[in-house]
């Protein structure tokens, strides 16, 4: 089988989705692999790396497309800017596109694919199980996206992080409050922690509170139970009652802070919103609230997509694609879970969807021109 990667067109995604170490795996596995031009370059990868692991370099992308019956993306599906037509209509028929589809926010995409007859297995859709976790592409970007929110919101702040003693006195070290501690929000933890933070970490999943403490955190606590955890280890939808106690209660921590990071998730739905506009109106001048969750609604009240404003003398900062700043580390981990997910089901140079899998039941958005995801199909009705 042929596997195509053409270059990410959508904007401010510098990540691909395949680097020349994965692409000469694949080969070995008895797959040819052709990549668009300079595909790796904003990543930091080369054509000549490409061409010296194997790879085909292809300049006409409608060539790419055609002969490809499997094409590895990160982003989900956009128009292309020269074709004028979605990426999805470039793709041949029978053909499969892994990518990060996000189906349950871009329904209709999974709806053209089906259309299309092209196949989708989308990467967000990869269950979070022990069997799975090498191609858990959400995790292994959360963890970077954890990281860089920190760094990211350290570069806005006026003032260090660290607890320094010194001749000229003595400075006190910084509070970051982190709202979620998930994957993304447990790398924040460990990330705030390692540069000198004070940290305090607030969720709804009583389990967590160990794992936070382990990593040297404070946990908020605000009072939840095991029914707040579906049976996936996803938080489940909150009612407004317990938001509102919810704000109530981490007002203090949140207005005391000079970061906040916010990563609340619930799957497929609009984030919750943990911080408010009055909570803003009382942080101190020059504080940070980075908001991750901005891309699926946001859990700040007054962070705009893609954008960093400065609301009541706070910056807050929306950037919806954090991994894509550090693209070189986040393309490396993406392809690797990729390459995971291959050989899960590669023979000889092919690869065989098994509908009776539990990864694939999972992760198969739409086949032979029907889309078979269940709550995706719901989202369509
Ligand atoms: P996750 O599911 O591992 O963690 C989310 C955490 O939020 C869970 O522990 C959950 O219990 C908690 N949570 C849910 N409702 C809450 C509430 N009301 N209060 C406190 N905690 C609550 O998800 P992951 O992978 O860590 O991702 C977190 C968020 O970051 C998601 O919104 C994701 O879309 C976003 N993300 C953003 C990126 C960016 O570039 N901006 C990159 C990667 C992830």
């Amino acid at each position: 089988m042929v596997i195509g990667i053409p270059r990410e067109i959508l904007d401010g995604e510098n990540r691909v989705a395949c680097i020349p170490d994965v692409a000469s795996k694949l080969i070995k596995r008895g797959f040819k692999v052709i990549i668009e031009k300079d595909a790796g370059l904003k990543a930091g990868f080369t054509n000549e790396k490409y061409l010296n692991a194997g790879a085909e370099i292809v300049e006409d992308l409608l060539q790419l497309y055609q002969s490809s019956d499997i094409v590895l993306k990160v982003q989900r599906p956009v128009e292309h800017p020269v074709y004028k037509k979605n990426e999805l209509e470039l793709m041949k028929k029978n053909s499969l596109l892994i990518c990060f589809l996000y189906s349950l926010h871009n329904p209709e995409l999974a709806k053209k694919g089906a259309e299309l007859g092209v196949n989708i297995i989308s990467m967000d859709a990869i269950p979070r199980t022990t069997l799975a976790q090498r191609m858990d592409a959400l995790s292994s970007q959360a963890n970077l996206a954890g990281y860089k929110s920190v760094i990211l919101a350290a570069n806005h702040l006026n003032k260090i992080f660290p607890l320094m003693m010194t001749a000229a006195g003595t400075i006190s070290p910084s509070k970051v409050v982190i709202m979620g501690a998930g994957v993304a929000g447990l790398s924040a933890l460990g990330t705030a922690k390692r540069l000198g933070a004070v940290v305090e970490v607030s969720d709804v999943r009583p389990q967590v509170k160990e794992e936070v403490q382990s990593l040297g955190g404070k946990f908020i606590e605000v009072p939840t139970d095991q029914s707040m955890q579906d049976s996936g280890g996803y938080a489940k939808e909150q009612s407004d009652e317990f938001l509102r106690k919810q704000k109530e209660l981490i007002f203090k921590h949140i207005t005391e802070a000079d970061i906040v990071i916010t990563t609340a998730l619930i799957p497929g739905k609009k984030s919750p919103v943990l911080v408010t506009e009055e909570m803003v109106e009382n942080m101190k001048p020059g504080a940070v609230v980075l908001d991750m969750a901005v891309e699926f609604g946001g859990n700040c009240e007054l962070s705009e997509k893609g954008k960093t404003v400065v609301k009541h003398g706070v910056t807050i900062i929306g950037e919806p694609n954090l991994p894509s700043l550090v693209p070189y580390n986040a393309s490396e981990m993406y392809s690797k879970n990729l390459l995971s997910l291959i050989e899960y089901s590669a023979n000889d140079g092919n690869f065989i969807i098994d509908m009776e899998d539990e990864i694939f039941k999972s992760a198969v958005i739409v086949k032979d021109g029907e889309v078979i995801h269940q709550r995706t199909r719901e989202m369509l009705k």
